[in-house]
C-alpha cells in the first residue's frame, strides 16, 4: 500500500516540517524527490539526512514558489535528474497570525504571494512535465495543495490566513476538473492539517497566547490540546503520511476531494 516506487516528486517548501517529513516518506516509499526551498542551507541538509552517504534519490532546489524562473528551474532540475515528474505538493506557506486590525496590505501581499500565487504558479509551471509523465502511466499524475483546517473553518487566530486556505481548497477543486475536463489524468487533492508541531505550529501558538493576553505559549499548547479530541497537537508525520496516501495509486480514484487530518477539531 501506498508505494511511489519509479515516482518523481516535487515538494515545496521541504527544508523542514511537514514537507521536509513528506519528502524523508515519499522516498522510503520508493519515490525520487526535489526538495524546493528558500532555506538553502536546511533543504541542503534535509537532502542529505534523507540519503545519507552515496545516496541519491533526492536534490536539492532553490525554489521561491513566487517567482516563475525559479519554478521553471526546479521542473528542468527534477526532470534532468531524475527523468520526468509525477508528482507536485505545493506546500510552502506562511502564517501571519495578525488580525485585521493590525495586518498591513504589504503583509496580505507576501502572505497572498506565497500562500496563493505559489501554488498558481507551482500547478501552472509544472503541469506540461505532469501531462507528459501521466501519459505514460496507468493511474497518471497527481498534485497535492497543503490548505488547513482554516481553509475550511475560520481560523480564530488569522482571517487572512484563512482566506488565502480557503482560496486553496477551492482552486482544488476547480483544477482537478479542468484537468479531468481536458483528459490530462493529473488527480488535484487538498491536504488540511490541524495545528502541527512544526515552525508554523509554534507561529500558532505564539499568536494564540499573545491573544489571550498572556503571553504564556505553554497555556496556549494547554489550551488547543484540551480542545483536541484525540488529545494531542499533531506532527509532521500525521500530515506526510496522508500527502503519501493522496499521491500514490491507492488514491486512484479521488479527485477534486480533500483530506482532513486534524485530531477531530473540525467534527465539533
Ligand atoms: N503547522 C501547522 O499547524 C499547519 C496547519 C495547517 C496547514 N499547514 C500548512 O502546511 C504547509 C507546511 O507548513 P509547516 O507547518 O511545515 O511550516 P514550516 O514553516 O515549518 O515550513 C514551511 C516551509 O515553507 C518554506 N517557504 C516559505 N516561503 C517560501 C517561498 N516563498 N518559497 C518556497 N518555500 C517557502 C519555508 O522556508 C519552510 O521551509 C503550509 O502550507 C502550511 O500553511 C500547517
Amino acid at each position: 500500500m501506498n508505494r511511489l516506487d519509479g515516482k518523481v516528486a516535487l515538494i515545496s517548501g521541504a527544508a523542514r516540517g511537514i514537507g521536509g517529513e513528506t519528502a524523508r516518506l515519499m522516498v522510503e516509499a520508493g519515490a525520487k524527490v526535489a526538495v524546493g526551498d528558500v532555506l538553502d542551507e536546511k533543504g541542503r541538509e534535509t537532502v542529505r539526512a534523507i540519503d545519507g552517504p552515496g545516496g541519491d534519490n533526492s536534490v536539492y532546489v532553490h525554489l521561491d514558489v513566487t517567482r516563475e524562473e525559479d519554478w521553471n528551474a526546479a521542473v528542468a532540475a527534477a526532470v534532468g535528474r531524475f527523468g520526468k515528474l509525477d508528482i507536485l505538493v505545493n506546500n510552502a506557506g506562511l502564517f501571519l497570525g495578525k488580525d485585521l486590525e493590525s495586518a498591513s496590505l504589504a503583509e496580505w501581499e507576501r502572505l497572498s504571494a506565497v500562500n496563493l500565487t505559489g501554488v498558481f504558479l507551482g500547478t501552472k509551471l509544472c503541469l506540461p512535465a505532469l501531462r507528459d509523465a501521466a501519459q505514460k502511466s496507468p493511474h497518471g499524475s497527481a498534485i497535492v495543495n497543503l490548505a488547513s483546517t482554516a481553509g475550511i473553518v475560520g481560523s480564530t487566530q488569522d482571517p487572512l490566513y484563512s482566506m488565502t486556505k480557503g482560496g486553496v481548497t477551492l482552486f482544488t477543486k476547480s483544477a482537478a476538473l479542468e484537468f479531468a475536463r481536458k483528459g490530462y489524468k493529473i488527480r488535484v487533492n487538498s491536504m488540511h492539517p490541524g495545528t502541527i508541531d512544526t515552525d508554523m505550529g509554534d507561529q500558532v501558538l505564539v499568536t494564540r497566547a499573545r491573544n489571550l493576553g498572556t503571553n504564556d505559549v505553554e497555556a496556549a499548547r494547554r489550551q488547543v490540546i484540551e480542545r483536541l479530541p484525540i488529545g494531542r497537537m499533531g506532527i509532521p508525520t500525521d500530515i506526510a503520511k496522508g500527502i503519501v496516501f493522496l499521491v500514490s495509486d491507492d488514491a486512484a480514484f479521488m479527485t477534486g476531494a480533500g483530506l482532513v487530518i486534524d485530531g477531530g477539531i473540525t467534527a465539533q
